[in-house]
C-alpha cells in the first residue's frame, strides 16, 4: 500500500457518495477518464476490487467498505488538521486589547509577559485607568477584555473570576491604635482614601454602607503606591488590596485585624457577550484561569 494518498482516498469516497463517476468527476472539478484512472490504480494498490455495478448502481465489496471507513477517519483527521493549523496561525498573529483597573497593574504583568513570550507575534496594547474609567472604555467597547474586581452589573457581559483580591486594612508599623477591633472602633483615625470611581473605594463604600458606618476620607490620593508610601510615612491608616502591598509589610507597614476583613473580591475577566472573542483574547482568559488556579 506503499503509493495509497489522500487524493486517491478522496476520489473513492466521492465516486461512492455520488453514486457515480460523473458525480465525482463534477464533484471534485476533475475529467470522468481521470477519476476511472485513479479508481483503477486504487483498486491495483489495494489489490481486490472495491465497487460492484448491480442493476445500475455502484455497490462497495467488503474491501471497498474497509477502503471507505479508511478513507473517512483519514479525511476528516486531516481536516481537522487543517482547522487546527489555521487556528493556531489566527492565534500566532492575532492582537490583543486589554483594559485593566489600575489596582490590577499587580496582577497582570507577570501573566502578561509569559503570554507574550509564548506567543511573541500577538500585538498587545494594555491600558490601565481607575475603574470608572476602564468602564467608559468598556461602554465603548474598544477592547478585546477588561479586568475588573468590581464589574459592572449588566446581563450582556461574561464575568471569569481567576483570583482573590483580599482588601486589607493597613498602619504605619508604629502605629499604636486600636486593633483587633471593628471599622467603626477607627472611625477617628485619619483615613487615606482612593477617589470616588475607584474599584477599592467602591468596595470600601459598600461595605460601610452595608455596615452603617460613616469613614470619612482624611485625604483623597488617586494612586496605590501613594498611599501605601503616605500610611508608612505616617500620615494615616487606609485600606487597599494585599496585591499593592508588595515587601512593605513588617517593613514600614502594619495589617490591622479588623472583623470582617481582609475584604474579600475577586479578580474578574470580563468580555461582552456581543464581540466575537478573538483566539488571542481566550487564550489570555485561559492564562489568567490557570495563573489563579497556580497561586
Ligand atoms: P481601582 O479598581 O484600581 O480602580 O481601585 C480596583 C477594583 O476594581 O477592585
Amino acid at each position: 500500500m506503499n503509493s495509497l494518498t489522500f487524493r486517491l482516498l478522496e476520489v473513492y469516497q466521492q465516486v461512492i457518495e455520488c453514486g457515480s463517476v460523473t458525480g465525482a468527476s463534477a464533484a471534485l472539478s476533475l475529467s470522468q477518464p481521470t477519476v476511472s484512472l485513479q479508481l483503477k490504480k486504487l483498486t491495483s494498490i489495494v489489490d481486490m476490487p472495491l465497487i460492484e455495478h448491480s442493476q445500475g448502481q455502484i455497490k462497495m465489496t467488503e474491501a471497498g467498505r474497509a477502503v471507505y471507513q479508511c478513507a473517512q477517519e483519514v479525511l476528516s483527521s486531516q481536516s481537522k488538521l487543517t482547522s487546527q493549523i489555521q487556528a493556531l496561525r489566527g492565534l500566532e498573529i492575532g492582537s490583543l486589547k486589554i483594559a485593566v483597573v489600575t489596582t490590577a497593574k499587580y496582577v497582570i504583568p507577570p501573566i502578561l509577559s509569559k503570554f507574550c513570550e509564548a506567543h511573541p507575534n500577538i500585538d498587545v496594547r494594555f491600558t490601565v485607568g481607575n475603574r470608572e474609567q476602564i468602564v467608559s472604555r468598556l461602554n465603548e467597547n474598544r477592547d478585546d477584555l477588561y479586568v475588573f474586581s468590581q464589574p459592572p452589573a449588566s446581563d450582556d457581559l461574561e464575568t471569569k473570576p481567576f483570583l482573590d483580591n483580599n482588601l486589607v486594612v493597613i498602619a504605619p508599623a508604629n502605629y499604636t491604635g486600636p486593633n483587633y477591633c471593628n471599622l467603626s472602633d477607627l472611625k477617628d483615625q485619619k483615613f487615606l482614601m482612593r477617589e470616588t470611581g475607584s474599584g477599592t473605594r467602591k468596595a470600601i463604600d459598600q461595605y460601610c454602607s452595608d455596615h452603617d458606618l460613616s469613614l470619612s476620607p482624611y485625604m483623597i490620593i488617586e494612586s496605590n503606591e501613594a498611599i501605601r508610601l503616605a500610611v508608612e510615612s505616617g500620615l494615616g491608616l487606609s485600606i487597599l488590596s494585599q496585591h499593592t502591598l508588595q515587601h512593605s509589610v513588617d517593613n514600614g507597614l502594619q495589617i490591622l485585624n479588623v472583623n470582617g476583613f481582609p475584604l474579600r473580591t475577586e479578580w474578574q475577566a470580563v468580555y461582552s457577550k456581543h464581540r466575537p472573542q478573538s483566539l488571542a483574547a481566550k487564550a489570555f482568559v485561559e492564562a489568567l484561569e490557570a495563573a489563579g488556579k497556580a497561586s
